[in-house]
């Protein structure tokens, strides 16, 4: 059945944004649509991959031949992860909220007429770090790096802070963010490899063939 050069192998995406729940009908969120991760599911399973998508919110559908867990929150999105390993290959692709409100409220805040209740934040959980420098780290980790300014300095830098392998950097200060089409980088320990702006399908099996290519290198070596 055609070319399959991920045959045999796991996959693992994540995609989405996550929400963070406030109270019982608000959360934080931010505009991912999920649209890029999904097609790279879809593009790692139409070359022969296992694929356990970890999806948060979005109004998709799960690509052919993809397995899809829905999760709402980073700390769910981080368990589901775990859950999903081992894995040949993670892709990181989820809009992850780097922050959620520090408590959660169990009933609906109410106005009071008095002044705007102050709103705590703390620290989720980086999946992608967990990943890339825990027990059992696939063989190719690659992050996402969503910059409005510096785009390729500040992939860089996350590539070594994050202990990713890859880091795809695009430039969402125009309307990547829900649009159907993307311009990415792919910053390596070899260099950067800058695509022309496609649509975000195209740029998910350009990344899927690189992923391929370089997990036959390795197994060469
Ligand atoms: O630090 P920043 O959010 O820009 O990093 C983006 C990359 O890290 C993406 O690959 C994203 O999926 C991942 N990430 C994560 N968990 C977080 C924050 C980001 O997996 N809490």
């Amino acid at each position: 059945a055609g070319y399959r050069p991920l045959d045999g192998r796991h996959v693992l995406v994540t995609a989405g944004p996550t929400w963070e729940a406030l109270d019982p009908v608000r959360y934080l969120a931010n505009r991912s649509s999920g649209k890029q991760g999904f097609a790279i599911a879809a593009a790692a399973a139409a070359l022969g991959a296992k694929v356990t998508l970890i999806a948060g919110p979005v109004a998709l559908k799960t690509p052919a031949g993809v397995e899809r867990i829905d999760v709402e929150s980073a700390e769910d999105m981080n368990k589901a992860v775990k859950q999903a390993m081992p894995a040949d290959v993670a892709v990181m692709v989820a809009a992850v909220a780097d922050w959620r409100p520090k408590e959660y409220i169990g009933e609906k805040i109410k106005k009071r007429g008095s002044a705007p209740p102050a709103l705590m934040l703390t620290e989720n959980p980086d999946i992608l770090t967990n990943i890339a420098s825990g027990k059992g780290r696939p063989e190719l980790v690659i992050g996402f790096a969503a910059e409005t300014d510096d785009v390729l300095a500040n992939a860089k830098a996350k590539r070594k802070r994050k202990a990713a392998d890859w880091i795809v950097a695009n430039d969402v200060s125009g309307d990547v963010m829900g649009g159907d089409d993307n311009r990415v980088h792919i910053v390596s320990a070899n260099g950067v490899e800058s695509l022309d702006e496609m649509p975000k399908s195209a740029v998910a099996m350009a990344l899927a063939e690189r992923i391929a290519a370089s997990l036959q290198a390795e197994a060469a070596e």
